[in-house]
Formats: C-alpha cells, sequence, structure tokens
C-alpha cells in the first residue's frame, strides 16, 4: 500500500525529529493526532474539530475519559486489529503515538 508506506516514512521523520528532545510526550500524542485523523477517523470520534462519525463506535475522547483505560490497556487492544479494518498493522511507535495522543484527551 502506497499510502501507508509514505505515512510511515512521514511518522519515521517526526520520530527522528522528535527523538533528541526531552518532551518525546508532545511530540508522540501530535504524530498520533495525524495518525488517528488518517486511519481511525472514518469510524471514531478522534478530536474536537469532527462533528460527526459512526455512532455505535466511542469517541477517542469517551475512551480516554474510561476509568479502565490506561497506557497499558491501549497497547494491548490495539495490537490486534479490531472492527472492520482490512491491512491496518501498527507499528510500535504508531500505537504508542496514537496512545499518547488518546490519553491527551482526558480531562485534567
Ligand atoms: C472500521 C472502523 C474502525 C476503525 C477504522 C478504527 N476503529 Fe477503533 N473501534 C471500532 C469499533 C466498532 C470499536 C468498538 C468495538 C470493539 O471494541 O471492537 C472500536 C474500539 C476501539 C477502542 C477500544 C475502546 C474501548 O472500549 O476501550 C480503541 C482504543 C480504538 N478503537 C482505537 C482505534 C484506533 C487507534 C484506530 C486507528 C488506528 C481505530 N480504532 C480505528 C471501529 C474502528
Amino acid at each position: 500500500m502506497r499510502h501507508s508506506i509514505r505515512f510511515v516514512m512521514a511518522g519515521l521523520v517526526i520520530l527522528a525529529a522528535a527523538f533528541p528532545a526531552a518532551a518525546q510526550e508532545n511530540s508522540g500524542s501530535l504524530a498520533g493526532a495525524e495518525l488517528a485523523q488518517k486511519w481511525c477517523s472514518d469510524c471514531h470520534l478522534v478530536g474536537r474539530g469532527q462533528s460527526h462519525s459512526n455512532d455505535a463506535v466511542p469517541s477517542f475522547a469517551a475512551i480516554a475519559a474510561a476509568p479502565a483505560t490506561t497506557a497499558m490497556s491501549l497497547h494491548a487492544f490495539l495490537l490486534t486489529p479490531h472492527g472492520p479494518m482490512p491491512d491496518l498493522k501498527l507499528s510500535r511507535e504508531q500505537i504508542d503515538d496514537v496512545v499518547a495522543y488518546i490519553l491527551s484527551l482526558r480531562q485534567r
């Protein structure tokens, strides 16, 4: 898939740029936000700018707000495909990014 290769490359560039910085969590959630927009927003409400998605699918804000949600539970969940998601294989880094993004939506 042409698209995913380009996206992985972009992710790697972002990661490489972020690596020396101490503030890795922020850049992770930024890359995660892009990833979520691209791969997850067909089904999930992934951010504040989006007005509708599929009603049967929990929004990322709702997922973040659930007490049972932790970085660990999200990692475990995302290691296996879910929903009708053909061909979506997230790398470890992509999972880290998108988990950081989802958790960044948690109200503090
Ligand atoms: C084709 C539709 C679809 C796509 C695309 C999709 N999801 Fe989902 N997702 C679902 C559905 C449906 C559920 C609820 C049912 C389930 O748990 O399988 C769900 C549930 C989840 C949950 C668990 C919610 C909970 O209750 O803890 C997480 C986390 C999640 N999705 C993350 C993602 C991420 C990250 C992406 C993008 C990389 C993504 N999803 C893309 C359909 C989708």
